[in-house]
């Protein structure tokens, strides 16, 4: 894709301690292969990284013939697999809205306390209040409590600031926070999330400013590498997030939507017609739209924590399969409906709520979520070529990935083929 390795992250120096490692004694290695069609799993394998990718995968005996001049890193017998990719947050954002979550559990509506001056406007007030370096320095702490859980690519949506003034600080902010942390960022424009106060009675202004001169600021100043918008009774109709989804094909933007989140309203049909890279949520979608989105090579992203927090049902395993479609799954990490801050957690949801096995849990937190951020040819895997992303988890088993709750720790994090020190625990400030 033209515009993507204009915002590639990865070209960012990354300091590590050897260029030349074979990390061995693992109990197994486990990845999809390099083109995410099934995962692959060798036992006591190694892995060699050269000059930050992965150079081979394979029985260790040959691979330390072959390799003797690498530095040699020893698993202590634990799992081995890719860096995990998170494509779906909203970790840029002030305060928290923990009351508002009491009146969720007790079956206020949504919409309801989004209409009461609650829901995400509450939130672009408190990121409006917090200053630009703190709002950074936070952003930069979440990207690394992101990596010391296991994920080494996370995407990060701006739309709590839904003024263009206010949208555009918040990419701007992201930039900074993402070259001060050696995690892989995506920053995605969120352009239409929700109506400002300032454009009440003024929509068709307000969307045709998002969808013109704030999508070509955004494009000229390559601020994202997709565009995203809010599909939904409660946000924007299907032709006004279609206007602001045409003008970013046109720039050769990458497009995702929130689709089918509060109730069926036609966003996964319009993600499919228009070849988006992902629609997220799908809570409320029809066998049929899944089959539109597999038809369409658009990956489904499923938000665990969300639909629980709203109480909402997420679809079966059986049916996802049949419809051929590729799952993702996300935390969707935001004050409001989501504050989920470990991805395998959301995943160890995910395989309880839908029916995943273990290998279709790993899939859809790695190949196929970077597929949803037109990364797979270079994160997702642990394949000749790919980036040297991994995580040594403190646990033996594929099958406990999604089974221990709370999840499974990494025990070493590999970004570039380095194993790069994690934040201390005290560094782990809440949240
Ligand atoms: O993905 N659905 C829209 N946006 C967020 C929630 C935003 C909020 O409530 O602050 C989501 O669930
Ligand atoms: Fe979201």
């Amino acid at each position: 894709m033209a515009n993507w390795s204009a915002h590639d992250p990865s070209g960012k120096a990354v300091a590590g301690r050897s260029a030349y490692l074979i990390l061995h004694n693992t109990s197994e290695v486990v990845t999809p292969d390099a083109e995410g069609q099934r995962i692959l799993r060798t036992p006591k394998g190694a892995i060699v990284f050269m000059n930050g990718r992965v150079l081979e995968v394979g029985d260790v005996g040959e691979l330390t013939r072959r390799h003797p001049d690498a530095r040699p890193l020893n698993a202590n017998g634990k799992l081995v697999t890719p860096g995990l990719v998170d494509c779906h947050t909203h970790m840029i954002f002030g305060g928290h809205r923990a009351l508002e979550f009491q009146q969720k559990t007790q079956g206020v509506p949504y919409a309801e306390i989004a209409a009461k001056g609650g829901g995400i406007r509450s939130t672009v007030n408190a990121t409006a209040a917090v200053r630009d370096d703190v709002l950074e320095k936070t952003l930069a702490i979440r990207l690394e409590r992101w990596r010391a859980n296991g994920c080494t690519t996370v995407e990060v949506k701006s739309g709590y600031g839904l003024e263009p003034r206010r949208e555009l600080r918040l990419l701007e902010l992201m930039g900074g926070a993402a070259i001060r942390v050696p995690v892989r960022v995506h920053r995605t424009a969120l352009l239409l999330h929700a109506l400002p106060p300032d454009y009440e009675g003024r929509r068709r202004e307000y969307v045709e400013e998002m969808a013109g001169p704030v999508l070509t600021e955004v494009h000229r100043r390559g601020m994202a590498s997709a565009i995203d918008v809010f599909c939904d009774p409660v946000a924007f109709t299907v032709e006004e997030c279609r206007l602001v989804l045409e003008r970013a094909r046109a720039l050769e933007l990458p497009i995702k939507l929130h689709a089918e989140q509060m109730q069926h309203f036609g966003g996964a049909a319009l993600a499919a017609e228009l070849g988006a890279r992902s629609a997220d949520h799908l809570e409320s979608a029809t066998e049929s739209d899944w089959r539109a989105l597999a038809a369409a090579g658009t990956v489904g992203v499923l938000l665990p924590a969300a639909a629980l927090t709203l109480r909402q049902r997420l679809p079966d395993a059986a049916m996802l399969r049949a419809s051929g479609a590729r799952v993702a799954v996300a935390t969707d990490f935001n004050p409001g409906t989501a504050p989920a801050q470990s991805l395998m957690e959301c995943a160890a949801l995910a395989a309880r709520l839908c029916g995943f096995t273990a290998e279709e849990a790993l899939m859809s937190v790695t190949w196929n979520a970077a597929k949803a951020l037109g990364a797979q040819a270079e994160v997702g895997h642990l394949s000749p070529g790919s980036w040297g992303d991994a995580v040594l988890w403190e646990c033996e088993t594929l099958e406990e990935l999604p089974y221990w709750m709370p999840a499974v720790r990494p025990d070493t994090v590999f970004m570039r083929g380095a194993d790069l020190a994690l934040p201390a625990v005290e560094r782990r400030v809440w949240p």
